[in-house]
């Protein structure tokens, strides 16, 4: 008995896992790159949340391409006065992954 509970524990925390790891990944990046300072998920910060980047772009065709230029490159006049600083400690492949994530969020 003992012995089956444990393995629905591990099949169940293997599951939650694996459902997971690319949010959390994706999150990690994002704040291993400094992107947290100024944006949160769901709160305009300094830069607008990114769930509302989300609900802006979410029909508009090659926005993933276009977000991830501008990460790397910074840019104004989407959201507001600020801009956002070009951030070039992002290389290209770590931009598309970033925009791809932010794009996920709800
Ligand atoms: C110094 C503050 C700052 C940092 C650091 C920063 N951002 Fe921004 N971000 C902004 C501001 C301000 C804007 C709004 C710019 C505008 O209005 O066009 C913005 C806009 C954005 C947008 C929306 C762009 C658009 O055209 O709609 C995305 C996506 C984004 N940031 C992602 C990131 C990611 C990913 C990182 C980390 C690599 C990051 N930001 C780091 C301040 C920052």
């Amino acid at each position: 008995m003992s012995g089956q509970r444990w393995l629905i524990a591990t099949l169940g925390l293997a599951g939650i896992a694996g459902l997971m790891p690319t949010a959390h990944a994706d999150l990690a990046l994002a704040t291993s790159k400094n992107c947290m300072a100024c944006h949160t998920v769901d709160r305009k910060v300094i830069g607008p949340a990114f769930k509302d980047v989300a609900a802006r772009y979410k029909d508009q065709k090659g926005a993933a391409d276009m977000l991830a230029t501008k990460i790397v490159k910074g840019g104004a006049g989407a959201w507001g006065p600020v801009p956002m600083p070009a951030n070039t400690q992002v290389n290209e492949a770590d931009a598309k992954k970033l925009a791809a994530w932010v794009l996920t969020l709800k």
